[in-house]
């Protein structure tokens, strides 16, 4: 099936992985979209260096995101890139800091949304959107408001868009990855204890081997994508299947 995949976040963690099961894909066109570059020379890869946390820079980008669908039997967004966002109690945070994981996390993800719906809502292809949600959507957590508050805005957002277009052809999920072992675990794991009173419990995850690989993790998300019939909730945790 020859497809298409716009994906954030591909340089390193779970994007990587989630990168890494496509290009084995024997018909694919990968857009990807993070702040550095991995240059790797594959001539089904289209990289795009873009700080997703500058909406007017991602807003100039759009329209060298999305390719054109003719000759793709399916289009897939993943919003995948993330960010902790700071680490620390509301009375300690700093308002650029909130901006800044408020457009990481649930901006840039429903702007990047709403162009892919514009771009592909009369092509015949199977879309799919997926939108890389956490545990902390549902669980809050103190120290992370930043954090839990943009990935429960994301879960919302994603059950409002499954309302809206599920009649037209798409299908959106909201998945939670679990606890998965990449940089985003490793700057958890620096926080301050004072700030962030979990951070035993964290640092436990990592010392006991509890954490998936973001290959684990990969090969779940892809399952996923393969069967979006067998998953007919939005909100998915990989944990659960
Ligand atoms: N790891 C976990 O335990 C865990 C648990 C629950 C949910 N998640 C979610 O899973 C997703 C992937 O996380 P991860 O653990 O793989 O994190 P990671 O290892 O820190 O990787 C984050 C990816 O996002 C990109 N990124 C970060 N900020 C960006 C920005 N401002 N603009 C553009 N790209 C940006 C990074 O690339 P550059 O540095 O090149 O920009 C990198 O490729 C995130 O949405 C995260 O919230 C992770």
């Amino acid at each position: 099936m020859r497809t298409l995949l716009i994906l954030t976040g591909h340089t390193k963690g779970l994007g990587h992985a989630i990168l890494d099961v496509f290009l084995s894909l024997e018909s694919v066109q990968v857009v990807a979209l993070s702040r550095t570059s991995l240059d790797l020379a594959h001539s089904n890869l289209k990289e795009i260096q873009l700080d997703l946390s500058d909406l007017d820079a991602l807003e100039a980008t759009i329209p060298k995101v999305f390719p054109k669908a003719e000759g793709f039997e399916r289009c897939i967004l993943i919003n995948n890139a993330g960010w902790i966002g700071e680490v620390k109690p509301v009375g300690k945070l700093n308002p650029k800091g909130i901006q800044r994981a408020m457009n990481v996390n649930l901006l840039a993800p429903m702007t990047l949304t709403d162009a892919f719906v514009k771009a592909y809502r009369n092509h015949q292809a199977e879309k799919i959107i997926l939108n890389v949600s956490s545990g902390a959507a549902q669980k809050p957590l103190p120290g992370w408001s930043e954090y839990c508050t943009g990935k429960a805005g994301l879960a919302m957002f994603s059950k409002v868009a499954h309302e809206e277009l599920n009649g037209l052809g798409f299908r959106v999920f909201s998945v939670a990855p679990g606890i998965v072992d990449t940089g985003m675990q490793s700057e958890i794991r620096r926080a301050d204890q004072q700030d962030f009173p979990a951070l035993e419990r964290f640092i436990g995850y990592k010392s006991e081997g509890k954490l998936s690989t973001p290959e684990e993790v990969a090969a779940k998300i892809f399952q996923l994508i393969s069967h979006p019939e067998l998953f007919p909730e939005v909100v998915q945790d990989v944990r659960n299947y």
